[in-house]
């Protein structure tokens, strides 16, 4: 079976750093609050950046560190729910000021939080009929825009931020992918636009039940479909929502948290960014080295999920 291979990554964060004490003068929280139950110290909201230039810049750094020229991107996807415009999609803004070729497949993509990881299994099947080697992936979220800055029970979860990676088909890398959704829109849903302010409304609880349950899930899948062990693998990047959802699946799949890589604290949810950032930051930190088994696992709005298993 073919896998994909990340050849590079890269990330793009808004300058302006959000504290939880700046949060408690927006809202009625605090600190003690926002720390306790999600583990998150701070976020980045854009003021001079947009959900354009973050997926831009993330793709640009991601592109240069592969050391390939434009014109050797196949495809290049962008998955949002915070695009800069309805229509056209981030990835053609993409394609524009990284000059990809004008035969370049390029589109959005909408799976919530799971946006990366549907990305990854979209890309595997666009590079096998592509004449080109490598796909460009980006996650990227101006979710400040559609926060309820009155709604404490949202507002204070959400950052803004941008991950991508360049990545290439290969025969007989390790590869097994998980995805799925239940269509549900009660739980978890940002309005469409043009009906007014567009925010997210949540039910932090039921999307809290449903994380604990699919993490595990999906582990379990893709151990099954690769024939490995938990023991086996290096890494679990879980999709950056909660800590304590974190900390509540690796009860469930008896480990402790040292496999699981945590960047919740600085950045909050960045939704579809929130796997590429990581992978990017654990790359660029020296944590995630070549030949380390990775698992990446994501769920939220549809509900949706997603897992990957693959090595570096
Ligand atoms: O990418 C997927 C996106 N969504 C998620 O990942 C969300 C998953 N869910 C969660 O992370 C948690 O459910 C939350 C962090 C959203 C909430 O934590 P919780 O432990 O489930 O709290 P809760 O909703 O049960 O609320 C407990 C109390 C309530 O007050 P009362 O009714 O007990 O008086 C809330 O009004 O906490 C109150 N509360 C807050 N207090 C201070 C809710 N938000 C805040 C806040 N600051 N920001």
């Amino acid at each position: 079976m073919k896998g994909l291979k990340f050849i590079s990554t890269g990330r793009a964060i808004p300058e302006k750093a959000v504290t939880n004490d700046d949060m408690s003068r927006i809202v009625d929280t605090s600190d003690e609050w926002i720390r306790t139950r999600t583990g998150i110290a701070q976020r980045h909201f854009c003021t001079r950046e947009n959900a354009a230039s973050l997926a831009v810049s993330a793709a640009r750094q991601a592109l240069e560190r592969a050391g390939i020229s434009p014109e050797e991107i196949g495809v290049c996807a962008a998955a949002t729910v915070t695009p800069q415009y309805a229509s056209p999609a981030n990835a053609c803004l993409i394609q524009a000021a990284l000059g990809l070729a004008e035969d370049t497949p390029c589109f959005d993509l909408s799976a919530g939080c799971t946006g990366f990881l549907y990305g990854l299994e979209v890309m595997r099947g666009m590079l096998t009929i592509s004449p080109k080697r490598y796909a460009l992936l980006v996650g990227g979220e101006e979710l400040s825009r559609v926060m309820d800055m009155t709604d404490r029970s949202t507002c204070v979860l959400f950052g803004d931020g941008a991950g991508a990676a360049v990545l290439a088909l290969e025969e007989n890398a390790l590869w097994a992918a998980t995805l799925g959704t239940r269509g549900n829109s009660d739980i978890l849903s940002v309005d469409a636009v043009g009906k007014g302010p567009s925010y997210i409304h949540m039910d932090g609880q039921g999307v809290y039940r449903f994380a604990v349950e699919v993490i595990p899930h999906c582990a379990k899948e893709l151990l099954n479909q690769t024939g490995l062990t938990l023991e086996q693998v290096d890494w679990i990047v879980p999709h950056q929502a909660n800590r304590r959802i974190v900390e509540t699946a690796a009860k469930r799949l008896h480990l402790g948290m040292d496999k699981f890589f945590l960047n919740i604290d600085r950045y909050g949810n960045t939704s579809a960014a929130s796997i590429p950032i990581a992978l990017d930051e654990m790359v660029q930190e020296g944590l995630l080295r070549k030949g380390q088994k990775v698992m990446a696992i994501a769920f939220g709005a549809g509900l949706t999920w997603g897992g990957a298993l693959f090595e570096w």
